[in-house]
């Protein structure tokens, strides 16, 4: 079966397909229609430590060298971007779990506050009971929080959205409504991937997901493509895993360069500074993700016009 989500405006695409059930994903632009949230982001992938953090910081490290006003979204309970961008999780009065808790744009204004990293980088943070709303809904949804709790963080980030350039949303390791929320908020869905059978084995589930939140909450979702994440260097496995991938999601998903496997990342994260900020030593990696953040800006531009 070839399953194709269509655009409005534009003629689906065939030829990129993701997932092994057949299922076609269009990839893209075409998005203008979603009242200015274009430049939404979702990074995606139920696995933890895959790099989803990474790849999201990293994008809003690229963001800043070019002197983007970027929104970060931490959807994730554990806080990791949070933290990073220099937001403390125990001195914040307002946060996402309020934004989900209400669909608000003044919670969600009231909630964004400035990263440490620089003026042009803002959080919308994570407080660790993110996750009890993440619970409770799975067991309640529509009982206690009533319905349409999937497009709350989407209306509630509208009256901000005119703001950025870019919003990144990092999304939880889970494929629960809080990563519905992101997906149903975002214009382009960015899953990041390591090339291990592992890895793999979540793609299809990641792209059901994608699937069911376009048919469900947005129509105005689409597949940005796939990010390889710790690209081994010369390793014969990985490039097996790799070219697996690309049978499953059709080369052209898949966005160059490869993220590699380096310290400095780590360290980046560990210092709570951009990876644009780690001198000479980050420069390589630094020069990715200005590479992938090119890529990703052409599809959202025309969304900023
Ligand atoms: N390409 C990479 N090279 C080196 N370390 C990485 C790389 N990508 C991620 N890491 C490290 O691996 C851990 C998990 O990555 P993270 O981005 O937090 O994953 P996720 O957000 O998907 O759970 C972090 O400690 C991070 O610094
Ligand atoms: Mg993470």
């Amino acid at each position: 079966m070839i399953y194709m989500l269509p655009h409005l405006g534009g003629s689906p695409r065939t030829e990129d397909h993701m997932g092994s059930g057949g299922r076609a994903f269009a990839f893209g632009a075409g998005l203008d229609e979603h009242v200015g949230m274009g430049q939404v982001v979702a990074v995606v992938n139920q696995k933890g430590g895959v790099g989803k953090t990474t790849v999201t910081l990293g994008l809003a490290s690229a963001a800043m060298a070019r002197g983007h006003k970027t929104l970060v979204i931490d959807l994730d309970p554990q806080g990791a971007s949070t933290w990073v961008l220099g937001g403390q999780a125990d001195r914040l009065s307002t946060s996402v779990a309020d934004v989900l808790a209400t669909g608000k744009g003044s919670v969600a204004k009231a909630a964004v506050v400035p990263s440490e990293w620089s003026h042009l980088v803002d959080i919308l943070p994570s407080v660790p009971r993110l996750q009890e709303l993440e619970v409770l809904r799975a067991g309640l949804e529509g009982l206690v929080l009533g319905t349409k709790t999937e497009t709350r963080l989407r209306k509630a980030i509208q009256s901000l959205a005119p703001h950025y350039g870019t919003i990144l949303i990092d999304c939880p390791p889970s494929l629960g409504s809080l990563t519905t929320n992101g997906l149903a908020a975002a214009s382009q869905a960015l899953v990041v991937v390591e090339p291990t059978a592992l890895s793999l084995r979540g793609i299809d589930p990641v792209s059901q997901l994608i699937e069911s939140v376009w048919e469900r909450h947005n129509q105005y979702l689409d597949l940005a493509g796939v990010i390889v994440n710790r690209m081994p260097p010369r390793s014969h496995d990985a490039a097996v895993h790799f070219d697996e991938l690309a049978a499953r999601v059709g080369r052209r998903a898949i966005w160059s360069p490869e993220v590699p496997s380096r310290v400095v990342l780590a360290e980046a994260a560990a210092a709570r500074r951009a990876i644009h900020q780690m001198g000479a030593r980050g420069s390589d990696v630094a020069g990715i993700f200005d590479k992938l953040y090119s890529k990703l800006w052409k599809l959202i531009k025309p969304a900023r016009a």
